[in-house]
């Protein structure tokens, strides 16, 4: 072991800003030694391997999802101590209603979460994807306008956060006066906290919740389309019903409508940064791009693969298992990082390589796995596959800008210094736009 490894072991990655450029080399470093691995700072099980992940994803039997994105960070109610040989399920459920964010999509485990996430599902129909997909495209082509002519944007304020914001108020049918509401209060909150929306986790602080505008919003809308049906998107989300037939309240459906705007929005435009970084690093990639415009898509799922927006997520050993071989008690935190799952070699070949023709790119877990899988990732892939396609139509070169990140070989680029959050702080790029009516 080396000298830069046994210096890992100083820095807690929870709490320090020691892997937030690089967090691979780190996740590298832990999955040499074991793909599932007790860090020594917090006691959380590192979980580094792909067919691991894998497994702690497809077994809500063993692994609680309360807690998924704040872990223990957030405060833990829930007496763990001396737990460890016991069944944790029921200690669970009594505590359930303190840990963080409980009434959110992402910490509920079956059979609450079935109920939920089939409400949501019930929005998420291919008519309405493919609809909000057309939607897409005009939204790109105007938020373009509104920098081209400048050859140059910060393509995080000019382009995908208001893009990412509009795309989910276009899936859920806000009407189109009430847009601009939206985009202002939601890309404010963002700047503000840099943070995920749902409540950012910096650090182990947990910033709470900016969902309160949304709840509110989305309940007055539900109340007013059960009153006075209007046969538009918003009164067919009043209408929804859960599996069973029963009425959800309007808190309920205010509860997925803000999940949707707080899971998808940030993450969305951490890709597409990602993704337009790789276009203005690698020319030679860009002009492939350019000239089969079919290989898109998969770009974008290597893209996803080798930087996912989405380091990791917790889950809580809910009874004593074995995972990799490792011995794992009840009441455990374990980290899965899909990062490091989406680089483990046994699964990537040459994984820290960008290939854009790799054929298994799309087996990547950037988007999670089993029941908590995440239900944006067609819009996701969408925004994506549309934002390059309509860049490209619109300049003829895109580069990235020396003056604010320096030249080739010494660029300086700013990372978000959260342990769940992979992606840029900012993003300047410079374009040759193509002449008005020359497209
Ligand atoms: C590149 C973009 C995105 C990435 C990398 C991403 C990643 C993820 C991951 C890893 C999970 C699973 C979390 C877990 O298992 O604990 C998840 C869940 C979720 N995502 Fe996404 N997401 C993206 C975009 C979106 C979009 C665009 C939306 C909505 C429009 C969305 C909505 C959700 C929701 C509601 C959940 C919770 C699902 C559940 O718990 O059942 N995401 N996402």
């Amino acid at each position: 072991m080396n000298d830069k490894h046994h210096e890992f072991e100083k820095y807690d990655f929870f709490r320090s800003d020691r892997f937030v450029n690089d967090p691979y080399s780190y996740f590298d470093y832990l999955r040499q030694q074991s793909p599932v691995l007790r860090e020594a700072h917090q006691g959380i099980v590192m979980v580094t391997g792909y067919d691991e992940a894998l497994e702690i994803y497809n077994d809500p039997e063993r692994f609680s999802s309360c807690m998924s994105t704040t872990g223990p960070f957030g405060g833990c109610p829930i007496p763990l101590e001396g737990r460890g040989n016991e069944d944790i399920s029921a200690l669970i459920e009594a505590y359930r209603d303190k840990t963080p964010f409980s009434d959110q999509l992402p910490t509920m485990d079956p059979p609450e979460h079935t109920k939920h996430r089939a409400l949501l599902m019930a929005l998420i129909t291919p008519k309405r994807l493919k609809e909000n997909e057309e939607f897409m495209w005009d939204l790109a082509e105007k938020q373009i306008d509104s920098f081209i002519a400048r050859g140059e944007c910060e393509l995080m304020g000019d382009y995908a956060q208001p893009f990412a914001v509009l795309v989910i108020s276009d899936l859920l049918g806000v009407p189109p006066e009430d847009r601009i509401q939206f985009r202002k209060h939601l890309i404010r909150q963002e700047q503000e906290q840099g943070g995920t929306g749902v409540g950012d986790v910096k650090k182990g602080e947990v910033h709470h919740s900016p969902l309160a505008w949304l709840y509110d919003t989305f309940s007055a809308y539900i109340e007013d389309r059960r009153r006075n049906p209007k046969g538009d998107i918003l009164s067919g989300l009043a209408a929804a019903t859960f599996p069973d037939r029963s009425v959800p309240e309007p808190l309920d459906v205010a509860r997925i409508a803000a999940n949707l705007f707080a899971a998808g929005q940030e993450t969305t435009v951490r890709l597409l940064s990602y993704a337009f970084q790789v276009i203005g690093e690698r020319p030679d990639l860009q002009q492939r791009l350019r000239a089969d415009r079919s290989l898109i898509p998969n770009f974008v799922e290597e893209c996803l693969r080798i930087e996912g927006p989405v380091k990791g997520d917790f889950r809580l050993a809910k009874k004593p298992t074995k995972v990799g071989g490792v011995d794992i008690p009840a009441g455990t935190f374990l980290y899965v990082a899909n990062s490091a799952a989406n680089r483990d070699s046994r699964k990537f070949e040459n994984p820290g390589e960008f290939q854009m023709d790799r054929e298994n790119a799309r087996l990547h877990v950037a988007f999670g796995r089993g029941r908590h899988t995440c239900p944006g990732a067609p819009l996701a892939r969408a925004e994506a596959v549309v934002s390059v396609n309509r860049m490209f139509d619109r300049t003829r070169d895109i580069r990235i800008s020396e003056k604010v990140h320096g030249p080739p070989g010494a660029r300086r680029y700013g990372y978000l210094p959260t342990f769940i959050l992979r992606g840029l702080t900012h993003l300047v790029l410079e374009f040759d736009p193509v002449p008005e009516g020359s497209q």
